[in-house]
């Protein structure tokens, strides 16, 4: 789906350039009041002043929107989720709150492991359905382009099933999103591998890396105390890398394990979670231009300290936010929470969550040429806010301010 799109007399609010926004050049936003957006065959043609706009060829048909009153931002990148999944886990989330730990009950068999079992079953219509009800509610709150992560198959047939899955989501011709696929075989130890992590990390290599090859752009990690350790992940990622996939890592969630300093000795494309991470951690991220991708839903949902953004942002690093939708530490995909979180709870400037959501997420999938601000040449993904002042982003604590969501020139969402 593409179209030829007209948005007019509405307020542009955008990061400029085609890669991540690092530091303090987070909040330099660029902002048109009278602006206009012009979408052709679903790329952006022109974004600027009402009066200096283009006319467009009389023989060609565009949709026209009159945005008065409204804020343009670029389209949302979730780039952290684990949308594709078998059953769900509401029992965990009972124990927890009885005072169970996420990483007790893993260690039991339960956690990632449970979600494994389902998955293994779970034909792969079913899957495909279910994660298009998550598509479809992200779509809703301006999301235009999502990261979904295999994981719950640790197994070679479950982990093609999984990333044939989102390939078919990605493929499906009235798709209201970009998704963008990563390989996270190594998201546990497989109950067949207990205590054999490194045969695992064997078979990865020998078979699952190769079957993944062309249906995922990223390989991740697990990288955590008694999941896969710092050397156990290093083999891995080092082994993905010479195979062409880029780089991501779950690095340290849990306990401060290294992982930050890892990311950038591999020169991985992100790192995510972050909320134990060194000093010296940041540091190395900053010199290697490592987008920190923070999910302060998860933090949220595990009553756990929030990520250090602060430090992040003011050490120079580019930070990005995501949900890490998932059935376990984090089972909400909700953007307007992700935002009120990150203003309230880890100093962010809204301007600081716009670009993190935005070019700094279109960074964190290696698509910051493409996507990611309203600018000339990029795809016609847009949010409309159903406000002129864009502090409705956190104002409206946990609930949906988005008006219209708009995926390669195409009115993909309209809420009331
Ligand atoms: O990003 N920490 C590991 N992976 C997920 C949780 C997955 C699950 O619990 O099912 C995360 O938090
Ligand atoms: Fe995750």
């Amino acid at each position: 789906m593409k179209g030829n799109l007209i948005i007019s007399n509405v307020r542009i609010v955008t990061p400029v350039g085609r890669e991540a926004l690092k530091g303090a050049a987070m909040s330099d936003l660029l902002t048109i009041s009278d602006g206009c957006i012009i979408i052709t065959e679903g790329i952006i043609s022109y974004a600027g002043s009402m009066e200096d706009r283009p006319m467009t060829r009389p023989d060609e048909h565009y949709d026209e929107i009159d945005a008065k009153g409204c804020v343009a931002l670029p389209g949302f990148v979730d780039s952290h989720t684990h949308l594709v999944f078998g059953g769900f886990r509401p029992d965990e989330f009972g124990w927890r709150l009885q005072g169970d730990s996420y990483m007790s009950i893993m260690e039991r068999g339960g956690g990632i492991q449970s979600t494994v079992n389902a998955t293994r079953v779970e034909s792969m219509e079913t899957l495909k359905q279910k994660a298009q009800w998550f598509i479809d509610r992200m779509s809703e709150m301006g999301v235009t382009t999502v990261e979904a992560k295999s994981g719950y198959g640790l197994d070679t047939a479950t982990e093609i099933k999984m990333l044939d899955v989102i390939g078919e989501l990605a493929s499906e011709p009235e798709q209201r999103l970009n998704v963008v696929a990563t390989f996270l075989g190594a998201h546990a130890v497989p109950r067949e591998y207990a205590g054999r992590t490194e045969e695992y990390v064997d078979l990865m290599v020998r078979e699952m890396l190769p079957a993944a090859k062309g249906k995922a752009r990223f390989c991740d990690v697990f990288c955590e105390r008694n999941v896969f350790e710092i050397g156990e992940s290093r083999r891995l990622l080092k082994a993905a890398s010479d195979m062409g996939f880029l780089l991501k890592l779950h690095a340290d969630e849990i306990v401060s394990l290294g992982g930050a300093e890892l990311s950038a000795e591999l020169g991985a494309v992100s790192a995510d979670h972050l909320l134990h991470v060194s000093e010296k951690g940041i540091k190395d991220m900053a010199d290697a231009g490592v987008v920190a991708t923070l999910l302060p839903l998860t933090a949220f949902a595990l009553k756990e300290e929030y990520a250090p953004a602060r430090r992040f942002i003011d050490s120079g690093v580019a930070v990005a936010l995501a949900t890490d939708l998932n059935p376990g530490s984090c089972f909400s995909g909700s953007i307007p929470l992700t935002i009120a979180l990150a203003c309230l709870y880890m100093g962010m400037t809204v301007e600081e969550t716009i670009t993190a959501l935005t070019l700094n997420g279109a960074a964190a999938v290696g698509m910051a040429d493409r996507i990611g601000s309203l600018e000339a040449g990029k795809q016609g993904d847009v949010v409309l806010l159903g406000s002129d002042n864009y502090n409705v982003l956190p104002y409206y604590v946990g609930m949906n301010c988005v008006k219209a969501t708009i995926h390669n020139g195409v009115v993909v969402s309209v809420n009331p």
